[in-house]
């Protein structure tokens, strides 16, 4: 059962007077990453092959993932009629394609699986979050409110798998962290670089990793706010199972919101030279 439906938004609201420029690339690539979620869904579903419960879990989450892409491709189109989102979705799945017939996760176990997709459902429910914090446009403002709601479900779905496999395959604090750390990192891997290069430069320029991956994070970056660190540090904490006191929890995402804005610092850099 899906929470809320495209149809029930109030698109006549939309108004092309508040919509920041800097952030419909963003969505542009945002859209197509979640209508993949089909593809994610038939890998989980193979390394989760004699896991009915889970199965029909991850056939849910797949169609609420798919909704998101679809509110966002529709959002865009309002802000730039001159895009297509099917045809930018079709032109990503050309350039990117996921690994699906697998028989295990490429995480090592299940546990180091569902860690993978606690971190991506923390990544998305924090950049939703900011981005529907900055947006003056009421209806990507309304779409970011639901879908941030989703993705931090999403997250306590696939936490409470983790933590019963966790019981059988018992993964300490560290292997937990370093998968939970690897998979963030990730998030600068072709993925999201490629669905900037497809969904925003024009057909016939040849993709950049180093610029296309620049462009999307010096702009998503930017909208964090230290709030929305601290979410990611109680999100990544919880899921390595490590629960600090107060001050240190703080600290750390005090630290982490830094890297941040390192990261988008530097992102910027890149952008002014290519
Ligand atoms: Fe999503
Ligand atoms: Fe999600």
């Amino acid at each position: 059962m899906k929470h809320w439906r495209i149809e029930q938004m109030n698109w006549e609201r939309f108004d092309p007077q508040r919509v920041d420029p800097d952030i419909v690339p963003l969505v542009k690539a945002a859209s197509v990453v979640e209508r993949n979620g089909l593809d994610y869904a038939r890998y989980l579903k193979n390394v989760f092959a004699d896991d009915p419960a889970f199965q029909q879990a991850v056939d849910n989450w797949a169609d609420e993932e798919v909704q998101h892409g679809d509110a966002l491709g529709r959002w865009a189109m309002l802000a730039d009629p001159a895009w297509d989102y099917m045809a930018a979705f079709e032109r990503y799945r050309q350039s990117y394609r996921l690994e699906l017939d697998v028989a295990a996760s490429i995480r090592g176990s299940r546990t180091g699986e569902l860690i993978a997709r606690c971190m991506v459902e923390t990544g998305t429910s924090s950049f939703y979050t900011a981005l529907g914090d900055a947006t003056d446009e009421p209806v990507l403002k309304a779409i970011c409110r639901q879908i941030a709601a989703d993705e931090y479900r999403h997250f306590k779905l696939f936490y409470d798998h983790m933590n019963r496999y966790l019981r059988r395959e018992r993964l300490g604090v560290w292997q937990r962290a370093r998968i939970a750390l690897g998979r963030v990192t990730e998030s600068e891997d072709d993925e999201l670089a490629s669905a900037y290069h497809t969904t925003n430069d024009p057909v016939g320029l040849p993709y950049d990793h180093q610029r296309c991956i620049a462009a999307y994070m010096s702009r998503a970056l930017r909208f964090y706010q230290p709030r929305h660190a601290a979410r990611v540090t109680g999100m990544i904490l919880k899921t390595i199972g490590w629960t600090p006191h107060g001050r240190l929890h703080a600290l750390i995402a005090r630290v982490l919101y830094r890297l941040l804005m390192m990261r988008q610092r530097r992102f910027a850099r890149v952008m002014t030279t290519v």
